[in-house]
């Protein structure tokens, strides 16, 4: 739960001055120091909040500080600025009253902080949005730009603001914020030309040349030295905590923010930049002729500089500093300037154009936040205005400013302390008065139409005549001499003429908050503010648009021979409307407190509090409030809030409202010391009964908001119960539909299976019944047919015994008959006819056979395989025999014929035969060959000549062979000779012998299945032709070569051993030292000679041989 702080609970001292016991000053002061001294700044008087300056930061302006007093009573926390600000917010949209807040204390008081820091609560209380927060941003946004402008620091203040400023903000019926509207008093425009000792001049020169970029202050012709400028005190120009570059980049987005364009700013960035520069333009007397001295411009640079910034025709001005013409009703005179009337004219203009272009800002800040809808609105006013001053040195400024003090503390009495004493006695309440000072006689000696001193200033200034500062003393003198709040030297009271504190040119005035010497010099020149025709026509000459609009005087055609008012009298104009206007508004007041002079933290100066006290008639603020009663209101609005807290008032009250009032004070049983009935108006003493009656109301609001709540919730709960009913009756009328349509779907399809199943078995009953039908029809059938066919049968075989039995009668008769013949005949036939027939008959077939077989013989070719067929099957053997003789004899025939070579051809073929049929696949191709041994014709060629003759044998075979190369397996053609004794390999081209291996030395050949010509001739281990190793060989005749080979092996050997001819895919053959296997492998069949040897490594030598297609 929320930890509640009452203004009771945990206070410092007494957070309501109103409660201090006993209240003597000196209470009152050590109140307040003890409250400062725990950082509690703020101090009730009623409703009335004291703010003392703390002079440092402190942690109680958060959001959450926001939240913690928005929406709660005035007393019901510690007190704060932000519980004023809330009060006055929600009276402003509550009820619909305007408000004012006040906010008074001498310089450095706290006032300018004050009104921020209502502003930014006002800002975060009230609504949001979009459009609402660019207007509130728009407001806030306006201080820095006002600020850097119109504040300057003081000997009193860092920040001291440097005009008035009162600033209406205004709200739509729902508390929104719509714009605002601000107005200006008289901005201390004799800064811009002179500031005094300790003091600066306004912020915005020191921020520009601070904070602006070199290429914008180039543009501006301006240089970052603030020496440079005349206008520039420099015992100041750097304020501690004061940052000059960073507010002027602060400044600049802030003019963006409230809605300056980019041009506008540049313009008045110009204008700042045309002050400083009119500061530097300096005059030098030039003698007339007449003896008068003219003044000159003594470096033109500065001139020249700032006529380029404003668009100026150089000549024009030049001549308006040493010119002055005097418009009379009918004639121009124009009389010379003498250089002090030179430097006069420009710190004139200087200050002109300052404060207007100050004034202008405030236009256009006004113009960008003004409301924007024309509905009626709720108004809250925030005034700061500059503080009550006393000064070393006080001029006509500190008179004004605090003639406009004295206004605001006059407005106070009026308000809090005489109004209210008045309005007790008017409503008929007991009362006993109680005194305080007044201000009136104060305000009327400066603002009293005949005799004030205002009046008076104007009177002087308005004479014909010379007119001096001394003369306007003087005529004081004679006016305000009787007034007890005037002083000076030379009055005719002489009281002061021995006060040596009072110099012969001042004059002193009692004001309020204390006495203020005021130095005459200076007031009728600054009252009557004048600038010279000739400089506000220079000025409207400008091309530069905004100062043209600054001085709209200067327009040759709106020429205004009238003097304008007085700067006082416009004061005084402006002062009576503001205060006029405050008049209409609820006020609020936050009374400022100075802690010490030295604009430092934890400070507590007691005699200079205590001075602002008396000043500010704390003292009898609290008096009149302890006295009177905290709360008044007439009877109906009383009522009217307050009518529910009581069931006879409560909705209607007939009779008249004060009656209602005593019925409900009398209902709710409120003690009767606590208020008393006024004439038209209830006064309640208490702020606690308050409380406690917007305590019940605010209950009873809840209450009624509970009621209505429970209602609405009813309502709601009702017509969201029949919302759902109605919906679960459709939706259960769905579902019913939907459930009944899958049952009606399930019961449908079960019957549509039922229905099948009927359907199937009867008719599978039927199918059953048709069957057995048709299988009887079918076993009647079979049977029948049965039947048939045995009756056939039966038929069949009675038929064929019958025929048998005819038959059998028919041969019985034959053989009968035969008998009968063969008896007959018998003795006409010799015994062993029959086998001499049966040997005659076959002589004759033998006979008829060979004959035949003779002239059918096939041809006496050993291969023709004809052989006519036999003509009878008993002669088979014979037949077979025949033929097998026939190709005996045939064959002999044939080789009776051969001659010895063709018989040792025909031998080797069959040799080959023996070594490779059915194991070599490249046997076939070779029996066709014939075997011609000689293939190079080695005796008959030239070429071989040599090699023949180096041969002792006969050549057996010469043929070109490839000698495949150990290392690498590619072949280099060879001749291979074949003698009886060796295998001779000779180089083909040279006919070199390269090796001569005899036969004895050979051990094997080996050679692959396939349909290749590689083969090895393996030597005998430890033989002279083994030294280099195996030979591995290819030859296009191969199956000839290793024939004859076999063969002369074979006869060459001693021992009759056979060479021996392994048939084999992998095979060793030594090369050297090495034993390398030779592998055959098949590869893809191909045209031509596609064989390829490989060398795959130190062991391997890949043949590749292609499928023989
Ligand atoms: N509530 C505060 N918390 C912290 N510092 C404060 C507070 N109020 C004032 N100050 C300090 O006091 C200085 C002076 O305050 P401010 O400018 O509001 O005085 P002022 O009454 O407006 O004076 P002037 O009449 O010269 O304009 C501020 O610059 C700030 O440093
Ligand atoms: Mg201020």
């Amino acid at each position: 739960m929320e930890v509640k702080t009452s203004l009771l609970d945990n206070m410092i001292g007494v957070g309501d001055m109103v409660l201090l016991e006993p209240l003597t000053e000196d209470s009152f002061l050590e109140n307040l120091r003890k409250r400062f001294d725990h950082n509690e700044i703020y101090t009730y008087i009623g409703s009335v909040v004291i703010s003392v300056n703390p002079y440092r930061s402190l942690p109680i302006y958060s959001p959450e500080k926001v939240e913690e007093y928005r929406n709660r009573n005035f007393y019901e926390l510690s007190p704060h600025i932000y519980a004023l600000a809330d009060e006055a917010y929600r009276s402003l949209r509550d009820q619909d009253k305007d408000q004012c807040i006040l906010i008074t204390g001498e310089s450095g008081a706290g006032k300018t902080e004050a009104s921020k820091l209502v502003m930014s609560y006002v800002a975060a209380v009230c609504g949001k949005g979009q459009e609402v927060n660019k207007v509130k941003e728009q407001l806030l946004q306006s201080n820095p730009v006002l600020e850097a402008f119109g504040n300057a620091k003081t000997v009193r203040n860092d920040n001291s603001s440097r005009f008035g400023k009162y600033m209406d903000i205004e709200f739509d019926f729902k508390g929104d914020p719509l714009g605002g509207v601000i107005s200006n008093y008289l901005l201390e425009k004799s800064r811009v030309v002179k500031q005094p000792r300790g003091e600066r001049n306004f912020h915005i020169f020191y921020q520009l040349l601070s904070g602006a970029s070199d290429d914008t202050l180039k543009k501006l012709k301006l240089d970052r030295d603030f020496s440079k400028y005349n206008y520039l005190s420099l015992d100041s120009a750097v304020v501690n905590g004061l940052d000059d570059a960073t507010s002027f980049r602060t400044v600049k987005n802030a003019m963006q923010i409230v809605g300056f364009m980019e041009d506008e700013v540049q313009s008045v960035l110009e204008l700042v930049a045309a002050v400083l520069k009119l500061g530097n333009i300096e005059f030098k007397p030039e003698s007339r002729l007449n003896g008068t001295d003219e003044s000159r411009v003594k470096d033109k640079n500065d001139l020249k500089e700032m006529c380029e910034l404003l668009g100026i025709e150089q000549t024009v001005l030049e001549r308006a500093f040493s010119y002055r013409t005097v418009e009379a009703k009918v004639e121009k005179v124009s009389t010379t300037l003498n250089v002090a009337q030179a430097y006069y004219a420009r710190d004139a203009l200087a200050k002109n154009l300052y404060s207007r272009l100050f004034s202008w800002l405030v236009t256009r800040i006004n113009e960008s936040i003004k409301a924007q809808t024309k509905t009626r609105h709720k108004v809250m006013g925030v005034l700061d205005i500059y503080g009550f001053e006393i000064f070393e040195d006080n001029s006509f400024e500190q008179f004004i400013i605090n003639y406009c003090n004295e206004k605001l503390q006059q407005i106070f009495i009026e308000l809090t302390l005489r109004e209210e004493q008045e309005e007790y006695v008017r409503e008929g309440i007991e009362w006993t008065n109680i005194e305080y000072f007044n201000n009136a006689i104060i305000c009327d000696l400066i603002e009293n139409n005949q005799n004030g001193i205002m009046a008076m200033l104007d009177e002087e200034c308005l004479r014909p005549g010379t007119v001096t500062d001394e003369t306007f003393l003087d005529k004081l003198n004679t006016v305000c001499a009787e007034h007890q709040h005037f002083e000076s030297r030379l009055s005719k009271n002489s009281k002061f003429l021995n006060d040596h504190s009072l110099p012969h040119s001042c004059f002193r005035i009692q004001h309020y908050a204390g006495k203020v010497l005021y130095c005459v010099e200076g007031f009728v020149d600054k009252n009557n503010d004048l600038l010279y025709r000739d400089l506000s026509q220079a000025m409207y000459k400008a091309s530069h648009s905004l100062i043209k609009l600054l001085f709209p005087e200067g327009n040759p055609a709106k020429v205004n021979l009238k003097r304008p008012p007085t700067a006082g009298f416009q004061f005084k104009a402006s002062v009576g409307t503001l205060m006029r206007n405050l008049q209409t508004k609820n006020p609020n007041y936050i009374r400022c407190i100075k802690p010490n002079d030295k604009k430092a933290a934890h400070i507590f100066t007691e005699s200079l509090v205590c001075h602002q006290v008396n000043y500010l008639g704390l003292m009898e603020n609290v008096r009149v409030r302890r006295a009177g009663y905290a709360f008044r209101q007439a009877y109906e609005p009383c009522l009217e809030r307050y009518k529910m807290l009581c069931k006879r008032t409560w909705p209607h009250w007939r009779a008249p409202a004060r009656e209602g009032v005593e019925v409900l004070m009398a209902d709710l049983q409120v003690p009767t010391e606590e208020f008393s009935y006024g004439r038209s108006k209830i006064f309640i003493r208490n702020p606690r009964t308050l409380f406690f009656l917007e305590e019940r109301r605010r209950q009873c609001l809840e209450d009624l908001a509970t009621l209505i709540q429970k209602i609405y919730r009813g309502w709601k709960c009702r017509t969201h119960f029949l919302l759902l009913k109605k919906s679960q009756i459709v939706i259960a009328a769905w579902y019913r539909r939907y459930a009944q349509q899958k049952k009606y779907h399930k019961i449908k399809s079960a019957t549509t299976i039922v229905q099948s199943y009927t359907r199937g078995w009867q008719a599978r009953k039927l199918l059953r019944e048709l069957k057995h039908q048709k299988r009887c029809e079918e076993a009647a059938t079979t049977i029948a047919a049965y039947w048939h066919g045995t009756q056939a049968r039966r038929e069949l075989r009675r038929l064929k015994e019958e025929a048998r039995r005819k038959h059998a009668v028919a041969v019985i008769w034959a053989c009968w008959q035969g008998l009968k013949v063969r008896r007959e005949y018998r003795k006409f036939f010799r015994a062993n006819a029959g086998k001499k027939i049966y040997n005659f008959t076959i002589q004759r077939i033998m006979q008829k056979y060979f004959f035949g077989l003779k002239k059918t013989l096939p041809s006496m070719s050993p291969i023709d395989k004809n052989w006519p067929a036999r003509p009878y099957r008993f002669l088979d053997g014979a037949h077979t025999e025949l033929k097998r003789l026939f190709h005996l004899w045939r064959c002999k025939k044939y080789r009776s014929q051969f001659t010895e070579e063709k018989k040792a051809v025909y031998e080797e073929k069959l040799e080959a035969s023996e070594l490779f049929k059915d194991k070599k696949s490249l046997y076939p191709s070779s029996v066709s060959q014939p075997f011609k041994g000689d293939y190079l014709e080695i005796s008959k060629n030239p070429k071989y000549q040599k090699l023949n003759s180096s041969v002792e044998e006969k050549v057996l075979l010469a043929d070109v062979v490839n000698k495949i190369n150990r290392a690498n397996g590619k072949g280099a053609t060879r001749i291979l000779l074949l003698t009886k004794k060796n295998v001779v390999l000779a180089d083909q081209k040279t006919g070199q012998v390269k090796a001569s291996v005899a036969l004895p030395d050979l051990t094997s050949v080996s050679v692959s299945t396939q349909n290749d010509g590689f083969f090895a001739l393996k030597l005998k281990e430890g033989s002279a032709s083994a030294v280099k190793g195996d030979f591995l060989l290819s030859s296009e005749h191969l199956i000839e070569t290793i024939t004859k080979l076999h063969h002369i092996g074979s006869t060459a050997s001693d021992d009759g051993e056979q060479l021996n001819v392994d048939i084999t895919d992998e095979f060793l053959v030594q090369f050297k030292q090495d034993k390398v296997c030779v592998k055959f492998i098949q590869g893809a069949p191909k045209n031509g000679n596609g064989v390829s040897c490989k060398r795959k490594n130190n062991r391997l030598l890949e043949v590749s041989v292609p499928a023989s297609a």
